[in-house]
């Protein structure tokens, strides 16, 4: 109690302040998204997405020196295909943007560990994440092509997979897959609690993968749940999970601790394009300071649970922790 008990004696200097901290980042921790488009020699900044841009193959190898650099050592990868159809066939092509992404990038800078995407929202003309049968999207015959696009992606060298189309089923048919064609090593980090999220915006013009009718609220969860965000995760950890992901992240920090407490499994948080897009917005009117609101939240992220942090602050951050040194 007061006055025996003094809280600001350990905040009195840095020296204190950073002897108790309980929270730290690092740029290991960090995973950079990249979008991949066709062409070459070009870079795209996404409007809504200030210091984000569309790459071709050709610039890859480049951003992810960059990165390696800044101690931040995975990407996950998203890409722009040339043509889209029903079926979202683009999505596992041998030759698809996303394979030919990974091959650049495993030739390139083999130390850079290489996470992809595995949706089918960016490769269907409709830009539903699965294949619609009577306009609905079909669950079942959507895992089929599922596991296939994971196929492709280990089979053109990727790390790791991660499916974000919150089908039922999707992790116990892409392990299957994975393993009956030797790839039992390849560890799978799922999207396990994704909700229908506002926050997407952005990437949805980055990727061009927004719906063209309807609405993803069939297949990803209704942001007013929490007892849902355990079945949902326990669901993947059965199938075979090894990495569980929360998205969005900051509207969904109740969620991040929540799984933290209940599963052992390392915990991932998608930092997403609106929250980036926000926090830019706002530092380029003037009215927060960017960098710093960028590290609060970043913070209250790992703070909250997460071990890892998919984030397009990725870089920006780095930069600062490095120069700090
Ligand atoms: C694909 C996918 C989306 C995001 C990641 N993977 C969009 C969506 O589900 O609509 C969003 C990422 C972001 O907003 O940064 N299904």
């Amino acid at each position: 109690m007061f006055p025996e008990y003094r809280p600001r004696r350990l905040r009195k200097n840095s020296s204190f302040r950073a002897l108790i901290r309980e929270t730290q980042l690092s740029p290991a921790q960090f995973i950079y998204p990249l979008f991949v488009m066709p062409g070459k020699n070009k870079r795209e900044e996404i409007p809504s997405m200030p210091g984000v841009f569309r790459l071709t193959v050709d610039q890859l190898a480049g951003e992810a020196r960059e990165c390696l650099q800044l101690g931040v050592n995975s990407v996950i990868l998203f890409g722009l295909p040339e043509k889209k159809d029903g079926m979202g066939s683009g999505a596992h092509a041998k030759n698809g943007i996303i394979q030919t992404a990974i091959r650049e990038l495993k030739a390139k800078v083999p130390e850079m560990l290489v996470i992809t995407d595995v949706c089918l929202c960016e490769y269907t003309d409709h830009g539903h994440c699965g294949c619609l049968i009577d306009n609905v999207v079909d669950n079942d015959a959507t895992l089929e092509i599922l596991a296939k696009t994971a196929l492709s992606h280990a089979q053109a060298g990727a790390d790791m997979v991660a499916p974000s189309d919150m089908m039922d089923g999707r992790i116990a048919e892409i392990r299957a897959a994975l393993d009956e064609n030797n790839f039992e090593s390849i560890p799978i980090m799922s999207y396990a609690v994704k909700y229908a999220s506002a926050f997407y915006g952005p990437f949805r013009e980055a990727a061009d993968c927004a719906p063209q009718s309807g609405d993803r609220k069939s297949y990803q969860m209704d942001p007013a749940n929490s007892r849902e965000a355990l079945r949902e995760a326990t669901l993947d950890v059965d199938e075979g999970a090894d990495i569980l992901m929360v998205k969005p992240a900051v509207a969904y920090l109740d969620i991040i601790a929540r799984l933290r407490d209940e599963f052992d499994l390392p915990i991932a948080a998608y930092h997403v394009s609106g929250e980036y897009a926000m926090i830019k917005a706002a530092a380029e009117k003037g009215w927060i300071d960017g960098d710093r609101v960028m590290e609060e939240t970043l913070l209250s992220i790992k703070r909250a649970g997460a071990d890892i942090i998919i984030t397009y602050f990725a870089k920006d951050m780095a930069k600062i922790l490095k120069d700090r040194k």
